[in-house]
């Protein structure tokens, strides 16, 4: 390395990420509005938590928030006081009984110097404490502040959901209500539940025990990843993998999300992803003859669930049980990539295309999830499926989710069916790798960096007015194939989620992405970390994923940790940085010789030890 020159500047530094200046108060997702007052409130040990309806749910959460907490001694009940107090001073007031309206899921938050007042119905009420609590900044020991601010808020979208594949790996009831903890801090509101496909089946049903007793367990799973560019020899791990809900843990689940205002949405995999049932009971496929076991290998299989009476009324049966279980107006049937090969090779269904008038087995699979949703509909639930069952004509009433980029979603809207967009292409795949970074963990491949999530927009600009109404929301699918840890689920999950939660509830006007990753994340992922989740942790604001390459004779390197108290990392002899090397603390201005060239490498250390990528600034003259 040729002679270098690195000057310290006396920039303050940080100063150009200073989070002072964030027009949102760090809140994720960024508010609807927010107008910043002069001062804080004062979280005291006096400080009154006077509520209007102590046995509702938000308020109860807000109870138990406050346990958790050194914070208050409690909530107290207005009506119980005895007479109305005099002044409001020193009181944080939650109110869900005013008059008024406030939009769906909405909320008004004011705090001043004096008091702070919370008004919100049912959801808004949760919403605004879910503000609320991102905004209250401990001091000392039973002390807090709560920056000055009116908040007026309510979501862009209805449906704000994260969907969890825990057939291609199994997570227990305790991390699933982990997840479910993390989206209610984010605002999502709906949990889809992928209970079951090839290689597991899920959720007990008690009408067909061998659905778990056999659906529930595969011997092995190939293990490592044979194309792509992250190819490494497959091989069989020879170790069973499985596990299973009770019904009373799924009940218990449905709960738990309910009192986050969270709804749980199963996923019931038919006509294709059904080779764990198959297992399980061999007469609901085309080929009965055929022994089926668990599926060992990702990917999706030939054998599918077989169009016979006996197979719906299986189905119906399960369905019924599965509506028992779920009290929400949604059960998803899946419905996607169903190849039709069984079908093709099977006469019983070459007569049932002929008996129904069918054009072919695209008509046979929009029969399957017609009569599906016929049974559906009579129990009082509504279907959702992947945009597939768009294919041979939609179901009257299905809400279609588009994954295979938006068209499916453009079609359904246009003929005037509810969408929920999920499309792998718009970074709503968080099983994709988030950078080009060698070393990100093993996926399945795809590429989805926060910011590609941050950036997606729900509505289609093909779309008119009113088929834009009929886009319900989004959604993030988390895929399991290469994640057989709660640990990776959360590295895939944050900090993306915020992006998926912001895509979801902010006004599209209000959104910005350097304002996001610089000034909001940072606080957000340090709080994760406290609180015990895992995350992807970013390369330092100001460095790329991978490289900066830059021509010049003098460049200045300006960073900032993209986790609050995080520290940097640097080295510039071309070895991999640690902990044992030098510190980043303010901008770096270096020197190149002519021909020279700098290889600036840098990595993050959070305070809890996680370590970013290694990200390279090269400067060459
Ligand atoms: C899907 O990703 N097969 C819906």
């Amino acid at each position: 390395m040729k002679r270098i020159v690195a000057l310290l500047l006396l920039a303050a530094p940080f100063a150009s990420f200073a989070q002072g200046s964030d027009p949102n108060l760090g809140i994720i997702p960024a508010p609807v509005s927010v107008t910043k007052g002069r001062g804080e409130f004062k979280f005291s040990p006096e400080t009154m938590v006077l509520v209007d309806s102590p046995d509702s749910k938000p308020m109860k959460f807000f109870a138990e928030y406050l346990k958790k907490t050194d914070l208050a001694t409690g909530v107290t009940d207005m009506s119980r006081l005895d007479k109305k107090p005099k002044s409001l001073k020193n009181t944080v007031v939650l109110s869900m009984n005013f008059k008024g309206e406030l939009p769906p899921e909405g909320y008004e938050l004011k705090i001043t110097d004096d008091h702070v007042e919370l008004r919100g119905h049912g959801a808004g009420m949760f919403y605004g404490m879910q503000t609320l609590i991102q905004l209250i900044h401990k001091t000392s020991p039973g002390s807090a502040t709560i920056p000055c601010a009116t908040i007026k808020d309510h979501p862009r979208f209805p449906y704000r959901g994260m969907h969890l594949d825990v057939s291609r790996h199994f997570f227990d009831v305790a991390f699933v209500k982990k997840y479910i903890d993390v989206m209610a801090m984010y605002k999502l509101n709906n949990f889809h539940w992928h209970l079951t496909d090839d290689q597991g089946w899920r959720i007990e049903i008690k009408k067909y025990p061998k659905l778990t007793e056999v659906g529930s367990m595969r011997a092995q799973t190939k293990v490592g990843r044979a194309a792509g560019p992250t190819a490494v020899p497959g091989a069989y791990d020879n170790t069973p993998h499985g596990g299973f809900y009770t019904q009373e843990q799924i009940r218990e689940v449905v709960e738990y999300a309910s009192s986050k205002f969270i709804n749980v949405i199963p996923e019931i995999e038919m006509p294709s992803h059904s080779l764990a049932a198959l297992a399980a009971y061999p007469e609901w496929s085309c080929d009965p003859t055929k022994t089926y076991k668990v599926g060992e290998t990702w990917g999706s299989y030939d054998d599918v669930f077989c169009p016979t009476e006996e197979t719906f009324k299986a189905l119906f049966e399960i369905l019924r049980e599965v509506i028992d279980m779920f009290p929400g107006k949604y059960i998803h049937i899946g419905g996607d990539e169903c190849n039709k090969v069984a079908w093709k090779k099977s006469e019983f269904c070459r007569q049932l295309i002929i008996d129904q008038k069918l054009k072919n087995e695209e008509g046979l699979q929009s029969y399957f999830i017609g009569r599906i949703e016929k049974y559906l509909n009579s129990q009082g639930v509504q279907m959702i499926g992947w945009d597939e069952i768009l294919e041979g004509g939609l179901a009257p009433n299905a809400t279609v989710m588009s994954w295979r980029g938006e068209k499916g979603g453009i079609a359904a809207a246009q003929l005037s069916h509810d969408v929920i967009m999920t499309p792998g292409s718009g970074g709503m795949y968080f099983d994709h790798v988030q950078s080009k970074s060698p070393q990100e963990p093993l996926s399945i491949g795809g590429f989805a960096p926060l910011e590609k999530t941050y950036n997606y927009d729900p509505i289609p600009s093909v779309l008119n007015d009113q088929q834009a109404k009929r886009i319900l929301g989004v959604q993030a699918n988390v895929w399991t194939e290469y994640i057989a840890t709660p640990s990776k689920v959360e590295y895939m999950l944050l900090p993306r989620m915020l992006a998926l939660s912001e895509v979801g509830w902010t006004p599209k006007n209000n959104k910005d992405y350097q304002e996001f990753a610089q000034q909001r994340i940072p606080g957000h992922l340090s709080n994760l970390e406290k609180i015990g989740y895992n995350y992807r942790v970013p390369v330092p604001i100001g460095a790329a994923d991978t490289m900066i390459s830059v021509k010049a004779a003098k460049y200045t390197i300006t960073l900032a940790p993209s986790v609050a108290g995080a520290k940097i990392y640097y080295t510039i002899d071309e070895s991999e940085p640690s902990e044992n090397d030098m510190v980043y603390t303010t901008p770096l201005e270096y020197t190149v010789p002519s021909e020279g060239t700098v290889r600036f490498k840098c990595i993050q250390v959070t305070p809890a030890g996680k370590k970013s990528n290694v990200s390279t600034i090269m400067i060459q003259n």
